[in-house]
């Protein structure tokens, strides 16, 4: 692991420890973001892999006690998630390419309604999920592969998330797992 990644887990073990709102919490998770981009050696080859068929989460750090984790997303050109919820925090920064977020709210009485959609571009930094604004679906937007460092407030690999149907809107549970 780099001297850099070293350093920044530290600095949201830190922010973890000290704990706060949700709100506290991604505002100075995204703040010591802001310049983690421009680090040297932030990644392994392998941490870039994409896999075929579907985006994946490669671990850069799981906290022992599971209260926080950091990931390399990595989602190909022409990938696309699952409509999905996370059900704890997470900050992204934009590491490669640019990624196409959609957000839904719920109630689903049917197929989920996207009512926000942009997309974040490299060098980007942004909440990407909070218990109020927790659903989603991520592609690609661009014509290389989107790698992007997320922070969650939790083993995101681990804990039992949810998909919605995009076309009834009916929940399933899942656990992602890591890459
Ligand atoms: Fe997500």
């Amino acid at each position: 692991m780099s001297e850099a990644m070293a350093q920044f887990i530290e600095e949201v073990r830190e922010i973890v420890r000290e704990g706060g709102t949700e709100e506290e919490m991604t505002s100075k998770v995204a703040e010591v973001m802001e310049g983690l981009l421009d680090l040297p050696d932030l990644f392994n080859p392998e941490h870039l892999r994409i896999t075929k068929g579907s985006y994946v989460l490669h671990p850069l750090h799981i906290e022992e006690d599971g209260s926080f984790s950091i990931a390399a997303a990595v989602c190909d050109v022409g990938q696309v998630t699952p409509i999905h919820d996370h059900g704890t925090w997470g900050v992204t920064a934009i590491y490669q390419g640019i990624e196409r977020e959609e957000r839904f709210r719920p109630p689903f009485d049917g197929p989920p309604k996207c009512d926000q959609e942009w997309e974040a571009e490299e060098g980007e930094v942004f909440v990407c999920c909070t218990s109020d604004e927790d659903i989603h679906r991520v592609s690609c937007g661009s014509d290389v592969p989107c790698v992007g460092i997320h922070v969650y407030g939790a083993d995101i690999g681990a804990i039992e998330r949810r998909i919605y149907d995009v076309k009834t809107g009916k929940v399933k549970t899942f656990v992602s797992g890591w890459g």
